[in-house]
């Protein structure tokens, strides 16, 4: 098969594209290699995929395009007649989403957009796209597909949710099988520093100060980033009703949680303990846009593709943290 994975360098787009090289697949990353957090961890991320790719003796093309350029995003299109696009690169992270909305526009709408239209016109069979949890806003516990995710907290949360109808318009109207996967907190090696996880252990480290929202009694589902790859894998794997019969409109969308939650201050003590440091911590209220709880019903997903989801939070965060202090020595 033909894969594009955009967001290539980013956290979740680099375990993806380590996973599809081989297996007879030609692999084609593109991501613009923004600096809302280090590029060095980006380029990092990239040679790993190189390693990967000579290992493996495989097809891999890596491309630093803009995504919201569609001249350019077009010519890759028009190069490789992809079959399949697995589409992460997003402005990701709630916070910033108030300080900077514009760069959300651009990253999640209009170069979402660019990725439609390009499906349409290249005629890619299945796009799979990355939406998000938070498009449930504080609902009650546990978000099901069918919970109401109309009223979004804030601007990011809007923009994923526009990703979803857009979608399920174009698949109408052209006749493409899009899949919409809603991640709750992913964590894991490689991760990303903007993130708790990754933010406290660098905090706690360097004897800084942690500020620990909500007074610490945030709960999340916490989902580790291999459960997320063999979820994905699989929804690739599975090239059933590419093609539409009848009026039956092939749009979906999955939960992908571990639907199990951690509390913010048990990240903290996994941390302390590990690092055998005690965390300076400022308890601090609920910051605006930000949800309460996460808590995922991943059962849609599990029973469609046979899945089980089971990393447990200590076994995930151990080997994040072992990642992190190897990558950081
Ligand atoms: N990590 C999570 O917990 C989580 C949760 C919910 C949803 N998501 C979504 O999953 C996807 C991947 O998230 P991630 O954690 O890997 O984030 P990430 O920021 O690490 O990766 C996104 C990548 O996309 C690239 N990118 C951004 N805008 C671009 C543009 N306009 N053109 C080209 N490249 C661009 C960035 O440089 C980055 O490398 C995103 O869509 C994100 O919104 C992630």
């Amino acid at each position: 098969m033909k894969i594009l994975i955009t967001g290539c360098a980013g956290f979740i787009g680099h375990s993806v594209s380590k996973s599809f090289i081989g297996k007879k697949n030609s692999v084609v990353g593109i991501d613009n290699l923004n600096n809302y957090y280090s590029t060095k961890l980006k380029q990092d991320r990239l040679k790993d995929i190189d390693k990967e790719k000579r290992l493996k003796k495989s097809f891999f093309k890596f491309y630093r395009c803009e995504l919201k350029n569609f001249q350019k995003t077009r010519s890759i299109f028009k190069k490789y007649k992809f079959d399949i696009v697995i589409h992460l690169a997003a402005q990701a992270g709630v916070r910033y989403s108030l300080e900077n909305p514009r760069k959300y526009l651009e990253s999640n709408v209009i170069s979402f957009f660019n990725i439609l239209e390009l499906c349409k016109i290249f005629k890619v069979k299945h796009l799979i796209y990355a939406s998000t949890s938070s498009v449930y806003g504080d609902n009650i516990l546990p978000f099901s597909e069918k919970t109401n995710s109309d009223k979004p907290l804030q601007f990011y949360s809007a923009t994923k949710k526009s990703n979803e109808v857009m979608s399920y318009a174009y698949s109408n109207l052209y006749k493409f099988k899009t899949t919409g996967l809603r991640f709750f907190t992913v964590y894991g090696p490689w991760g990303r520093p903007d993130m708790a996880y990754y933010k406290f252990t660098n905090l706690i480290k360097k004897n800084k100060t942690i500020p620990i929202h909500n007074n610490g009694k945030h709960k999340r589902d916490l989902t580790y980033i291999s459960d997320i790859i063999q979820a994905i894998n699989k929804i690739v794997k599975n090239k059933k009703s590419y093609i539409q019969r009848g009026n039956k409109v092939n749009s979906k969308i999955f939960n992908i949680g571990n639907s199990k939650t951690v509390k913010l201050i048990d990240i903290v003590n996994f941390l302390e303990k590990s690092l055998k440091m005690k965390a300076k911590k400022k308890f601090v209220n609920k910051q605006p846009g930000e949800m309460l709880d996460t808590l995922s019903n991943s059962k849609k997903l599990r029973n469609n593709f046979r899945l089980k989801f089971n990393t447990p939070f200590n076994k995930g965060m151990r080997s994040f943290f072992d990642w992190y202090m190897h990558y950081h020595k």
